[in-house]
């Protein structure tokens, strides 16, 4: 893995699922709650499989799973009120129907930390505070990750996790 970019972009080079899942947990230690984490790549690029990460590390006591059927599932960890809320909209008809989901609400919430497969079917309605993250494929197992945040608690976040995983 090698960092490369500017102060709001991170890029990662993943070898293996599992590395995927730990670079996940790394930053899910980090949430705090009020995140908004986008992840967008193509049909098996690891979205599910960072999105795990990042609930192991936030301290689910559920595995995160493909949400693709309910749109959206919800995790919790004992002895919290918070919640983290692992959406996937590959399937939504229309960006009203993330309220429907009851969605809307939560996105930016301090008690709720959100993510998000397939977030550009929902653009318009996105908070414009968030961390996107776009995985490419570049072969059976190699996957280019790269984190973007727009807003100041995202960069926060992000320069968190850049000494989290750096150490710089
Ligand atoms: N470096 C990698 N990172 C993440 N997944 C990988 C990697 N290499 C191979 N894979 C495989 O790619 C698939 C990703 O699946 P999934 O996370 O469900 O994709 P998505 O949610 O983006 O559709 C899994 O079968 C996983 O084992
Ligand atoms: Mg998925």
């Amino acid at each position: 893995m090698a960092p490369i970019l500017d102060d709001h972009s991170l890029e990662f080079i993943s070898r293996g699922p599992e590395q995927t899942r730990r670079l996940g947990a790394r930053l899910g230690q980090l949430l705090q709650g009020g995140e908004v984490i986008c992840l967008e790549g193509p049909l098996g690029a690891g979205k599910t499989v960072l999105a795990q990460g990042i609930g192991r590390g936030w301290g689910t006591v559920s595995m995160l799973t493909s949400p693709s059927f309910v749109l959206v599932r919800e995790h919790r960890r004992p002895a919290s009120d918070k919640r983290l809320l692992h959406a996937d909209f590959y399937r939504l008809g229309s960006s009203a129907e993330v309220w429907e989901l009851g969605l809307g609400d939560w996105m930016g919430d301090p008690d709720a930390v959100v993510l998000i497969e397939w977030p550009e079917r929902a653009l318009p309605i996105l908070p414009q505070q968030r961390l996107w993250v776009r995985l490419e494929p570049s072969s059976a197992s190699r996957r280019r990750v790269l984190f973007t945040a727009q807003g100041e608690a995202h960069l926060a976040l992000l320069q968190s996790f850049r000494r989290a995983a750096f150490g710089v």
